[in-house]
């Protein structure tokens, strides 16, 4: 079976600042090896991805690194409101942190968000994390703004629910979930323990993940929010939030496939057309994934490429496995083997 080559709106690379978790060359591995051909990196590195020098420190590292195509995010602040619009055009677009998360990046001010409202440019995108009553919050900024905002990882109920309303009243707003908001709960949590089972947004209730999976039709994009932290971490007394997803997402979605929840054309709209279009990034021509649609196999965190070394699906069985990748004319990645060398992958805001 034959797939576009996937895009991943949602990625943390931890280059600059954690390399002992993922960087620019063991996280394209992983997106390669997932199926994805393109991915967009998060902000919250250390430091962050902010202003015109750091923006500058992350594209070298992926210059250097990467291995498959890449974006990067700047981090919308108090300081550089400024600055952001001049550097817009070379960004993946602005993520706006709005409840707590991992890092630094935290933006409470309302008057803020308008701000950089007013001077994001209107055809670029703009991500927010917005969790329940802040979601409504910054749905209604970014309509009086008259611009549309991208909301990332919807995990309950209120929050489908409230997008279906804002999309049925013509307000620009895009959504995306992540496969472990659509295949866990937190009556997972005592099986996974209580460190490693961290993750924002939380865990929801089965009544939530039930919901998200009703309201398919509202999702736009299915996004990782691959968060790599090392198991070490994850089991210390103040676990960080995160769970690795890159090499997860397209086997346990091509599995709900096979049982019927989902439609081999759903997964393929979330995963490279919406996101495609929602991020305005250009093609990638002689660009594809082989899938073997019916090899049953057993998710082992020993197989992954990310540097993280876990999965919280550790044992899960899957159906469908990525065998082949080709990313502009050249054989990336081979039954487990990535191919592609570091530095082969390109940045899809550079002219
Ligand atoms: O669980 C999470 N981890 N949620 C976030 O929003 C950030 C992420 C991280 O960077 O580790
Ligand atoms: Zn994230």
């Amino acid at each position: 079976m034959i797939l576009p080559g996937l895009i991943d709106p949602h990625v943390h690379l931890r280059e600059p600042g954690a390399t002992h978790k993922e960087d620019w060359d063991s996280g394209t591995a992983a997106a390669l090896a997932g199926g994805f051909t393109a991915l967009l990196a998060m902000p919250n590195t250390q430091p962050p991805i902010t202003d015109a020098a750091t923006l500058s420190i992350a594209l070298e590292a992926a210059r250097q690194k990467a291995r498959c195509d890449y974006a990067q995010y700047l981090g919308a602040g108090a300081d550089n409101l400024a600055a952001l619009s001049q550097l817009a055009p070379g960004a993946a677009g602005l993520k706006m942190y709005l409840d707590q998360t991992y890092g630094p990046l935290r933006l409470d001010d309302m008057t803020l968000w308008m701000e950089h409202f007013a001077r994001w440019p209107r055809h670029l995108p703009v991500v927010a994390h917005a969790e329940g009553r802040t979601l409504a919050a910054v749905i209604l900024v970014a309509a009086l703004h008259d611009r549309p905002v991208h909301i990332a990882h919807v995990s309950t109920r209120e929050e489908i629910l409230l997008i279906r309303r804002a999309k049925e009243r013509g307000v620009k707003v895009t959504c995306e979930v992540t496969p472990h908001h659509l295949f866990l709960s937190d009556e997972d949590i005592p099986s996974l323990g209580v460190g490693r089972s961290e993750v924002r947004p939380r865990l929801a209730t089965p009544t939530d993940r039930a919901a998200l999976w009703e309201n398919l039709e509202v999702i736009d994009c299915f996004a990782t929010d691959h968060a790599p932290h090392t198991l070490q971490e994850k089991d210390s007394p103040n676990p960080p939030p995160g769970f690795p997803g890159l090499e997860t997402a397209l086997p346990l979605l091509l599995t709900a496939v096979k049982e019927g929840r989902l439609t081999l054309e759903d997964v393929v709209l979330r995963m490279y057309t919406n996101p495609q279009r929602i991020f305005a990034l250009p093609p990638q021509p002689e660009t594809w994934v082989e899938v073997d649609e019916d090899a049953v196999w057993e998710i082992s965190a020993a197989e992954l490429h990310t540097r993280s070394a876990w999965t919280p699906f550790e044992g899960w069985k899957a159906r469908g496995r990525v065998r082949r990748v080709v990313l502009r004319g050249r054989e990336v990645f081979r039954d487990g083997q990535v191919l592609a060398p570091t530095g082969y992958g390109r940045n899809l805001r550079s002219t």
